[in-house]
């Protein structure tokens, strides 16, 4: 395979050698399935049913057989299957629920929104996935739950995880928001603990027309509860046995989703596919230790929900910057990790409570990995990180701080156009 050569300094490349790379592009898939997308809609609005019914029940048939679980409910967002599931598993004010804080916001929300206190455990700095380790050093006699997350597709160590659980007497909540069809030892990431939880936002490998998200469960008394909580617990009709929320998919909702449902296969064979060529051509640029690919896990089928590098020597913004500059979206997941959030101050972290969740929010970078994006544009992506990171280090000044910031919330209208920088409301997690 031929690569562009790096040139000596980033000053010195042409500014048109590369086309651009979006983060995302939702479009390329919509004008595959349009056709069938359209006429799932139409069906819908004809029928007249809008909230659950027909398509959602099919839906949960399809995922259940997708998935291997005998249990599929379906709700409003992945935010709500996880506190639908922690209502579900009975957690009280106090409780406390072990979460990693290297994840999205929702993970640790739905802890608190009970009234229950999030422990937050940090992660292994290679695979980004909770330490089970620091998941042992964390448990007390006031733990409940435990929620490990499939952070960017790649399931968590479950091998550790279910013996620390099953030894404490906890229940397993699987945050497999990001992990759809992702494996540990050939069974399905959400029927590995008592209950799993999953996203359909758009970003998601099977992303809906708007919100939804479901859970799956391997207990008949958790089902039941879910099915229970998911409508005000209500049965029958205007009976309420117990309080629950208003968290029901949408009809258009699940429409949609059963048209992609049978691509998902071949869309994450795709991803896969991406994530090899992009070990490849890192190998080949040669950037040993100025920056980090993920490995592979022999343990389970990783479904690159993300492709997320670590760049060294605290270079990541300034690469994103470069990247943003030349076309290229990325996205940082996340910036600021749970424990340090504003919102969560009153639990009392402090910076340094946690060193690999911190150093993997200052130091990683995710790039573009969607299945329609083609060898040309990985070869982009690659060349462009390959000409920032073999170009001499300019001293950072905090002028030069002050441009790579604007670089990054400013990029040239072009990029926006083209949306090489990803929409803002489909890149939030
Ligand atoms: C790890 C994780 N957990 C939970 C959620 C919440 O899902 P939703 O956006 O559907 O509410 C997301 C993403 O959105 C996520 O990435």
């Amino acid at each position: 395979m031929t690569l562009p050569t790096a040139p000596e300094t980033v000053a010195s490349v042409p500014q048109e050698w590369l086309p651009s790379v979006p983060l995302l592009a939702l479009d390329r898939q919509y004008a595959a399935i349009k056709h069938e997308i359209r006429t799932a809609i139409e069906r819908v609005c004809d029928s007249g049913r809008f909230v659950l019914g027909p398509d959602v029940t099919e839906l949960e048939a399809e995922l259940a057989r997708a998935l291997h679980v005998p249990h599929v409910i379906s709700c409003a967002s992945g935010s709500d299957a996880l506190l639908l599931a922690l209502m579900a598993l009975d957690i009280q004010p106090g409780d406390e629920v072990i979460v990693p804080s290297y994840t999205f916001f929702a993970t640790a929300s739905a802890v608190t929104r009970l009234g229950a206190v999030p422990i937050f455990a940090d992660i292994d700095p290679l695979t980004y996935l909770i330490d089970p380790a620091d998941v042992e050093r964390k448990l007390s006699k006031r733990t409940k739950a435990l929620i490990p997350v499939h952070l960017f597709g790649r399931t968590a160590d479950m091998d550790a995880v279910m013996p620390i659980a099953k030894a404490a007497g906890v229940p397993v909540v699987e945050d497999a928001a990001q992990s759809i069809l992702s494996t540990w030892h050939g069974d399905c990431s959400g029927g590995l603990g008592d209950v799993g939880c999953f996203s359909f936002y758009p970003t998601k490998n099977l992303g809906g027309a708007g919100d939804g998200g479901f859970l799956t469960t391997t207990r008949d008394d958790v089902a039941a509860q879910l099915k229970l909580l998911r409508v005000h617990g209500m049965e029958p009709r205007y009976y309420h046995s117990l309080v629950g929320i208003n968290s029901r998919l949408d009809s258009i909702q699940a429409a949609v989703l059963r048209v992609k449902l049978p691509y998902l296969d071949q869309w994450t064979t795709a991803r896969q596919v991406n994530a090899g060529r992009y070990m490849e051509l890192f190998a080949e640029y040669d950037l040993d230790g100025r920056i980090v690919v993920p490995g592979d896990e022999p343990r389970g089928r990783h479904v690159w929900n993300q492709f997320v590098v670590r760049v060294a020597d605290g270079r990541r913004d300034a690469l994103r910057a470069h990247l943003a500059a030349h076309g290229v979206g990325t996205e940082i997941y996340y910036p600021v990790p749970l424990h340090l959030q504003k919102c969560f101050s009153f639990l009392g972290w402090q910076k340094g409570d946690l060193p690999e969740t911190e150093r993997a929010a200052e130091e990683t970078l995710a790039l573009p990995i969607f299945p329609e994006l083609t060898a040309d544009e990985q070869r982009t992506v690659v060349g462009r990180i390959a000409e920032f990171l073999r170009a001499p280090q300019v001293a950072r000044t905090p002028a030069h701080a002050a441009s790579i910031d604007s670089a990054i919330t400013d990029p040239p209208h072009v990029l926006r156009r083209s949306g090489a920088v990803g929409r803002a409301d489909e890149v939030r997690c």
